[in-house]
């Protein structure tokens, strides 16, 4: 049997996972780390824990799973993406934390930006819109407010990366500074058509070249493992960013498939071939993981808050002692009893793109209960995802391309059925949940087993995609948009909360 080891590096955890040449876990290691939030609307992490608890997590699955690092074809290297670190080249510490990817601290960057008139220059190059989210103006914030930072970039003595080059750089013994292309696309600094970094978007953004890491395809040779951490050397022959990943490790490799997961926030991708597309919906263009030099593409929307709001019906309204409780309660009543919430905890993420919007409970009547609340907030997750899905098919189609036949699912709370049958009720199509839902750490897997040859093509992966469970609409079209109608009208109230 051939083994992969797949390194996932998200936001509140580093993993490890483990999967012979089928596809199947057969070890997986996890450890938490610290969420620092220096003030309101940052986000940091320390880059020295997310590499210890990462290469911790290598070791312990490993060892869980009997097996040596001569036992290890190649290794997957998967991350939160946009997460941006500058450490010194020569002594290899941190110039300062992390800054993370839900940070807002660069939104004066982005706002001088706008103003200067750049952004569909930007949106042209990079596919993106301009916002904190994305890791140029973060690296930017970084220049300007870390003492002696630019005059050291500008010696060549500093170097830039997203998560991936930070492991990369650590996990190599002749410290290798490279990154993929889908990570790379999530910079603000990468011209997605050319594939490299783009000269005016540096200058506009005040970035010195020498900062940043060599962009290689997703599958290629990222280096091998120094010898003395995992008890051997291991070639790393993967690495995409956390949403390109789950898109490859669904196996949707052709246009017009797309997947979802359901995680703290939502992360819906749609596979658009090799043709680049602006969305005229709200919706982002991002690089798909791409195996070869040939440029690949994806539409991207994100929810902010999906599995957050459970998280804070636990926590916030002590609604139940675990999440996974909140099946029970919203089974308890038929439907939410006309009660909506809109998490907009921080704004309002893809279509909206409302950062002033604020939660919103509506509907609420003398009989409605805590049951009905636990219920709304389940469907919460499903109207976000149905009103991404409604803006993908939009573009699709202007784009010239068909509407969405199918969703496939995948991460935490896809495992909950009544949030995917009501999924599937609002988007009027079938929704697919996979045997394997840890599909962002399965993609990375599977683009090192594909470069690493354990793999002849991408057809023999879209084989090994096995469903567990499809969920069929259930209800009629008229139903559920006037369920989505009442939808749209509570998002306009959290609008103007
Ligand atoms: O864009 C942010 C995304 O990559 C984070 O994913 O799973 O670590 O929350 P996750």
């Amino acid at each position: 049997m051939t083994y992969l080891l797949a390194l996932d590096q998200g936001t509140s955890s580093s993993r490890s996972i483990v999967f012979n040449e089928r596809g199947d876990i057969v070890a997986l290691a996890q450890r938490e780390f610290t969420q620092i939030f220096p003030q309101p609307g940052w986000v940091e992490h320390d880059p020295l824990e997310i590499w210890q608890t990462q290469l911790d997590t290598a070791r312990e699955a490993l060892a869980r799973a009997g097996l040596t690092a001569a036992d290890i074809r190649a290794i997957g290297i998967t991350n939160q993406r946009e997460t941006t670190v500058v450490w010194n080249r020569r002594t290899g510490q941190p110039i300062y934390n992390a800054i993370v990817w839900q940070d807002r601290r660069s939104e004066p960057e982005c706002a001088a930006l706008r103003e200067a008139g750049r952004e569909d220059e930007i949106q042209r190059r990079t596919g993106l819109r301009i916002d904190a989210y994305f890791s140029g103006t973060k690296l930017q914030w970084l220049m300007q407010n870390v003492p002696d930072a630019r005059a050291l970039a500008e010696r060549g003595e500093l170097a830039f990366g997203t998560i991936d080059s930070w492991l990369i750089w650590q996990l190599t013994a002749d410290r290798r500074h490279l990154t993929d292309v889908s990570n790379a696309s999530r910079t603000l600094l990468f011209n997605v058509h050319e594939n490299r970094w783009d000269e005016t978007l540096l200058q506009w953004l005040n970035i010195d070249p020498s900062l940043l890491p060599e962009v290689l395809p997703s599958g290629a040779d990222f280096g091998t493992t120094a010898p003395d951490l995992l008890g051997g050397e291991i070639p790393i022959c993967g690495v995409a960013g956390d949403q390109q990943s789950a898109l490859f490790g669904q196996a949707c490799f052709r246009s017009g498939m797309a997947k979802n997961t359901y995680g703290t926030g939502c992360f819906m991708l749609m596979h658009t071939g090799n043709i680049f597309n602006v969305s005229s919906n709200g919706l982002v263009t991002t690089s798909a993981a791409q195996t070869g030099p040939t440029a690949e593409y994806a539409f991207e929307g994100s929810v902010f808050v999906a599995g957050a709001v459970v998280q804070w019906l636990r926590d916030g309204l002590k609604a139940f002692p675990t999440s996974s409780d909140i099946e029970a309660l919203a089974r308890s009543v038929p439907d939410s009893g006309g009660v909506m919430v809109v998490p907009a905890f921080t704004g309002l993420g893809a279509p909206y793109w409302n950062p002033d919007a604020r939660g919103t409970i509506t509907g609420l009547t003398r009989g409605s209960t805590i049951a009905h609340i636990a219920r709304a907030a389940l469907d919460s997750i499903a109207f976000q995802s149905a009103a991404l899905l409604q803006a993908m098919s939009r573009d699709a189609v202007q784009a010239g391309g068909e509407p969405l036949q199918e969703l496939r699912v995948d991460g935490g709370a896809c495992v909950n059925d009544l949030l995917m049958q009501f999924q599937a009720d609002l988007l009027g199509i079938p929704v697919l949940r996979p045997t394997v839902i840890e599909t962002t750490a399965l993609g990375a897997a599977y683009l090192a087993g594909l470069t690493a040859g354990v793999y002849g093509s991408k057809d023999e992966l879209s084989d090994l995609w096995r469903v567990e469970r499809t969920f069929e609409p259930q209800c009629d079209r008229s139903q559920a948009e006037e369920l989505m109608a009442r939808w749209e009208h509570a998002v306009r109230q959290a609008c103007t909360a």
